[in-house]
């Protein structure tokens, strides 16, 4: 039986760029999503390769996240690597409307990679051990302009990872956290400024080589990433403010 990753989220982007990526590279696949057909369509063009598994999933619907990761490991015959990748980005800033907006990218964004994260756990503690990865940002950084509610949910989701770490360390599960820059990918695609901007297939490759790793936590790509994010932290307050970010 081949190493085994189930994938949130994998129906575009980064997701479904780390299931070729995986694919590629020997894994079976657990892949969900909320669209089924774009699921369909990549399981139809990687089951030659090894087994792809699909599942329909909101991860925003809470009890639905572990009836189905359970199913996808167990019709995987177990899972070594459980990554969190589902997530939206909105636009909304506070007294215009838009609270459901922000509410919409905490629950997927945060509870949706906990519910993932909670029920991934569960499955690799009963196996023995295994890899819990979660795609937070760069934008966990510092709180953005432009999306502060999308910051918010990356800068709890790091908090949250590094805190269960100690815990899941001692059940063998090794904890990773990725911080993609920008990647050229739906969720962005209205952004007139995308610095450092790579693609799907290039983020896929770097996270693939990290989490292979068990690196604990990274920027994607390492560079200039790395350097930047530790710049963005000693930008004074009065400073930060005055960026449109
Ligand atoms: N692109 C970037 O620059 C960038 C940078 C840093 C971090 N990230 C993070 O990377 C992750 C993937 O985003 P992406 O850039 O690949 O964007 P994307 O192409 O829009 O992909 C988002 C994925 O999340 C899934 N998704 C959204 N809401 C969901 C829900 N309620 N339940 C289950 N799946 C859901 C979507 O599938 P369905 O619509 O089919 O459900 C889709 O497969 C996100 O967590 C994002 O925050 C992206």
């Amino acid at each position: 039986m081949p190493d085994s990753v189930l994938i949130t989220g994998a129906s575009s982007g980064i997701g479904r760029a780390l299931a070729i990526e995986f694919s590629r590279r020997g894994y079976a696949l657990g892949l969900c999503a909320r669209r089924l057909e774009l699921l369909e369509n990549l399981q139809h063009e990687l089951s030659r390769n090894h087994a792809v598994e699909i599942a329909e999933l909101d991860v925003s619907q809470y009890d639905a996240v572990k009836e189905v990761l359970f199913k996808l490991a167990e019709k995987l015959g177990g899972a070594k690597i459980i990554i969190a990748n589902a997530g939206v980005g909105e636009r909304s800033l506070p007294g215009e409307g838009t609270f459901y907006l922000d509410r919409r990218v905490i629950e997927i964004n945060l509870l949706g990679a906990m519910a993932t994260i909670d029920a991934g756990a569960e499955i690799l503690k009963k196996q023995g051990g295994g890899q819990i990865v979660g795609i937070s940002s760069v934008a966990g950084f510092r709180g953005l302009s432009n999306v502060p509610a999308y910051s918010a949910s990356k800068s709890a989701l790091s908090t949250y990872m590094e805190g269960i770490r100690h815990h899941l360390t001692q059940h063998k599960i090794a904890v990773t956290v990725i911080n993609p820059g920008f990647i050229d990918t739906a969720i962005n695609t209205n952004r007139k400024f995308r610095p450092f901007l790579i693609s799907a297939e290039k983020c896929a490759r770097l996270t693939a080589d990290m989490i292979e790793k068990k690196v604990l936590s990274s920027t994607v790509p390492l560079w200039p990433w790395a350097l930047v994010s530790g710049a963005m932290k000693f930008i004074p307050e009065r400073l930060w403010c005055r960026f449109k970010t």
